[in-house]
């Protein structure tokens, strides 16, 4: 695992989307090779989808040969709502890249059978050869994607009930903090889905995620904490923010400030 911690929030989607440029293009993708992304909605990754669609609006990055797989998607909330997932998607990234949308893959929250289109998801990202760099968030209940706690951490794609924390945490940030308005299930990956790409990218800002930080990385895995299930991935760079280290170690954290020149070298060829 790896750790690199960034002054600021800014800095994080700054050097996210180096790193997510980098790899690409290393990756050489290509009409019989595309590059297949993981991605995530949330504030937090909103930094890095503004720089990554400035670097390709530069021309130093092109998204023709991606094939995305969003990680979740709400039940029973229309596409064309303002807060689906679809449309943050959209908004935030999609529409201002040069993405083909047949290559864009969002789990659909209206389907008539909702076990189907979430076999149908992993269906379709075991076709696309599998995802070579899954990119998340965490809530502060240590949820990734929308594997609430208690979630196995062998789950595959399928429909999960939302717990109180997420349905706070979402309502305020993008529902008037209104709780009745969000909705109580969602179609989301599973830990399983996520621990079977070839990389693992994911962002933390504020401290309001430092508890849920520190349960992922300096506590052992469990099923209530399950961000803590990348502990058995064997490629994790965790990207985060000062604020975010408050509940680590001192330790821990001097240890990974440490090792930032080398961190650096990942991002390299970009600046
Ligand atoms: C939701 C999403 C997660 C996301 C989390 C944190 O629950 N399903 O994928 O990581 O919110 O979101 P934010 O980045 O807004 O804090």
């Amino acid at each position: 695992m790896r750790l690199v911690i960034l002054d600021t929030q800014k800095s994080v989607g700054e050097w996210a989307a180096k790193y997510v440029m980098k790899r690409i293009k290393d990756f050489q993708p290509g009409p019989d090779k595309f590059f297949r992304l993981g991605l995530p909605t949330g504030k937090t990754p909103l930094e890095m989808y503004k720089n990554l669609i400035e670097y390709q609006r530069q021309g130093k990055v092109s998204f023709k040969y991606v094939k995305t797989f969003n990680m979740d998607e709400y039940v029973d909330l229309p596409r064309d709502h303002m807060q689906s997932y679809h449309n943050f998607m959209y908004q935030n990234f999609f529409q201002h890249i040069d993405i083909d949308p047949k290559n864009v893959h969002i789990l659909d929250g209206n389907a008539s059978d909702l076990n189907a289109e979430c076999e149908r998801f992993e269906a379709e990202i075991v076709k696309a050869g599998g995802i070579e760099l899954f990119i998340g968030g965490i809530g502060a209940d240590g949820h990734i994607a929308f594997n609430e706690p208690g979630s196995s951490l062998v789950s595959r794609t399928r429909v999960k009930t939302l717990a109180e924390e997420t349905l706070r945490g979402n309502a305020s940030s993008f529902f008037d903090n209104d709780m009745s308005k969000v909705p109580k299930r969602a179609l989301t990956v599973g830990c399983g889905t996520i621990l079977d790409a070839n990389e693992v990218m994911i962002l933390i800002t504020g401290a309001q995620k430092s508890f849920a930080l520190y349960k992922t990385i300096e506590e052992g895995i469990n099923h209530m904490w399950t961000a803590s299930c990348l502990q058995q991935h064997k490629n994790v760079l965790l990207i985060c923010d000062d604020d975010a280290t408050l509940e680590l170690r001192v330790k821990t954290v001097k240890y990974f400030k440490g090792l930032m020149s080398v961190h650096s070298k990942l991002i390299d060829e970009t600046d």
